[in-house]
C-alpha cells in the first residue's frame, strides 16, 4: 500500500486495503469493514463508497456513479472527506488526510459506557503451553490449573456460539497457538462464520508447510512477537536456546507471511531493556512489510508482576520512546499503523482497559473459562465455562462476572463522581487487584486514587538500578 499523496484529485483510484474485508453484520444489522484486529462500522453511504473503491475508478468517477444513484444527495461534498477518512485509517491505498467521517460503533449508537452491545472481538486462548520463557509474560503462573484444554470439537462449538453472539474479530492466541493441533480447522470455521481471523504467535516452529496450511485455512492476519531489535538480545530475552537464532527465524516468518499476501503485525512488549530501541524496532517492522506495529507497554500481570522492578522503564526512557513513536507515526502515516500507548505508570490517568469491562471483548481461556479480559483469571471471581449450559451470548449478557464492573454503578469514589469515568471506565480491574488487593478499587495508576502511592513508589524504584529480568520458569508443554 503506497502512502504517496495523489498528484491530483482526478487521478486517484482509491483501492480498498487488500487486508480489509467488507461484511454485512447480521447481528447488529449494519455494515462493517474488518481488518487486522479492528472493526469499523460504516454508515450506508460510506459502505456505498467503499463498494466502488476497487482501484478502477477515480474519485470523480466514484462521485458520478453515486450521483446517478442518489441525485439529491450532497455527494460532491461528502465523498472526498469520507475517502480521506478511510485512508487515514489505513483502509484505502490512496487519499489525502482529512477529518474522520467513518461511523464507529459508539458514534453510531450515541452509546454511553453503560449500554450493552454484542461482543465485538474474542481472544481464543487455545493453550498456555509455550516454548518461550519471556520475563514479561502476563499469562498465569499456575499453569497446572489450566492443564485441561478444550478439544477441537469444543472450540468449533465455541466459535459458532461466538459468531451467534456477534463476534466479528477472532484472535487465536496462547501461550503458543501453533502448538494446538487442529488450529487450521478452527481458523476455517471462524472464517466460514464471517469472523476476521488473527493469529498471535511467536512464530516458533512455524514452517513453510504450516504457513501454507494456515493460509489455505483462511488466516487473514498474523501478529508476530519480536523481543528486541538486536538479534542477540532478542534471543536472550526469549529464553530459547537453539542452533538457529529464533530472532532470525521470526524475520524469515514475517517476510513469508507478507509474501503470501496475509496482513502482518509486529508486536513488541516495551520494557526497560527494549524501550530504547523503539526507533530500530520501527525500522525492523517497516523492513519486513508490516501493516501494523504494536508497541505494547509491559503490563504488571502474571510472571511480569514478579519482574516489575526489572521491567519498568524510567520516566526518561518512556518520554524518549513517545517522541520517537510520534515522529514515526507522522512520517509513516497510514502505510503502517503504529500503536503506542504511554506506560500506565507514567500517565496520570489509566487506560480504558479493554475499552471497558464487558463492553467489547471476550476471552476464552484454554480450559473454557469465559473472561472479560485475558488477565481476569487472576481475580478472585468464579468464571463460567463454555459448553456447560449457558451460551456465550447468555454469559456475555447475564453472567455475574461480566456484569460486575460494567457501567458506572459499581464504581467507588473518586471514580463515582468523576467526570472522566465514561472515558477510562475506572481503569484496569486486574491492575487494581494486583496493586491494591481489590478489583473494586480505582486503578491506582490514576493520580486521584487513594492508592496512587504504590505507583509513585514503583516509579521511584525504576529510577534506581534495576535487577536482572528473571526468565519465566514455567515453560514447555504443560509447564
Ligand atoms: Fe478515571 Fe476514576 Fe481516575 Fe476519574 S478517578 S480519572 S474515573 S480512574
Ligand atoms: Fe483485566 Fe485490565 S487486564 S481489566
Amino acid at each position: 500500500m503506497s502512502n504517496a499523496p495523489p498528484a491530483s484529485e482526478g487521478e486517484w483510484r482509491p483501492l480498498r486495503s487488500p487486508y480489509a474485508r467488507l461484511v454485512t453484520d447480521p447481528i447488529r444489522t449494519t455494515q462493517a469493514l474488518l481488518d487486522p484486529e479492528r472493526v469499523l462500522f460504516l454508515s450506508p453511504s460510506t459502505r456505498a463508497i467503499l463498494d466502488l473503491c476497487d482501484g478502477s475508478r477515480t474519485t470523480h468517477e466514484i462521485i458520478s456513479s453515486l450521483k446517478k444513484q442518489h441525485p439529491n444527495a450532497p455527494i460532491e461534498r461528502d465523498v472526498p472527506p469520507a475517502l480521506a477518512s478511510l485512508h487515514a485509517k489505513g483502509a484505502l491505498a490512496y487519499s489525502p488526510l482529512a477529518p474522520v467521517a467513518v461511523v464507529t460503533e459508539q458514534e453510531r449508537d450515541g452509546a454511553r459506557g453503560d449500554d450493552l452491545r454484542p461482543p465485538l472481538a474474542m481472544t481464543a486462548e487455545l493453550t498456555f503451553r509455550c516454548p518461550l520463557r519471556c520475563g514479561y509474560c502476563s499469562n498465569p503462573t499456575d499453569l497446572g490449573a489450566f492443564a485441561d484444554e478444550l478439544s477441537v470439537e469444543d472450540w468449533l462449538k465455541v466459535l459458532d456460539e461466538a459468531a451467534d453472539a456477534g463476534v466479528l474479530q477472532c484472535s487465536f492466541s496462547g501461550g503458543e497457538p501453533l502448538l494446538f493441533d487442529g488450529l487450521e480447522q478452527l481458523i476455517a470455521r471462524a472464517r466460514a462464520r464471517g469472523m476476521y481471523t488473527n493469529l498471535i504467535t511467536s512464530a516458533h516452529g512455524l514452517t513453510e508447510e504450516r504457513l501454507d496450511a494456515l493460509v489455505r485455512a483462511g488466516i487473514e492476519h498474523v501478529q508476530i512477537s519480536v523481543q528486541h531489535a538486536d538479534p542477540r538480545r532478542a534471543d536472550a530475552l526469549s529464553g530459547v536456546s537453539a542452533q538457529r537464532s529464533l530472532h532470525e527465524h521470526k524475520l524469515w516468518a514475517a517476510r513469508a507471511v507478507v509474501a503470501r499476501s496475509v496482513a502482518l503485525s509486529i508486536n513488541v512488549v516495551l520494557h526497560r531493556e527494549t524501550i530504547e530501541s523503539v526507533g530500530a524496532l520501527i525500522d525492523l517492522a517497516e523492513s519486513v512489510g508490516a501493516v501494523r506495529l504494536e508497541l505494547a507497554s509491559v503490563q504488571s500481570h502474571g510472571w511480569a508482576l514478579a519482574n516489575r522492578a526489572a521491567l519498568l522503564p524510567t520516566r526518561a526512557q518512556g518520554e524518549a520512546a513517545s517522541r520517537v513513536a510520534k515522529a514515526a507515526k507522522a512520517r509513516i502515516g497510514a502505510k503502517m499503523r503504529v500503536v503506542y500507548v504511554v506506560p500506565d505508570y507514567y500517565a496520570d490517568r489509566p487506560k480504558p482497559c479493554m475499552d471497558g469491562w464487558g463492553r467489547k471483548f471476550i476471552t476464552v481461556a484454554p480450559d473454557g473459562r469465559v473472561l472479560p479480559c485475558p488477565g481476569a483469571h487472576a481475580l478472585p471471581m468464579r468464571f463460567d465455562r463454555v459448553l456447560e449450559g449457558a451460551t456465550i451470548e447468555e454469559l456475555w449478557r447475564t453472567s455475574e462476572p461480566f456484569n460486575a464492573f460494567r457501567g458506572t454503578a459499581w464504581m467507588p469514589e473518586p471514580c463515582a463522581s468523576c467526570d472522566e469515568r465514561d472515558r477510562d471506565f475506572g481503569g484496569c480491574r486486574c491492575q487494581a487487584f494486583a496493586l491494591t488487593g481489590s478489583a473494586n478499587n480505582t486503578d491506582p495508576t490514576c493520580s486521584k486514587s487513594p492508592h496512587h502511592a504504590v505507583v509513585t513508589s514503583a516509579r521511584e524504584e525504576a529510577e534506581r538500578a534495576a535487577p536482572l529480568i528473571q526468565l519465566r520458569r514455567y515453560h514447555r508443554d504443560r509447564g
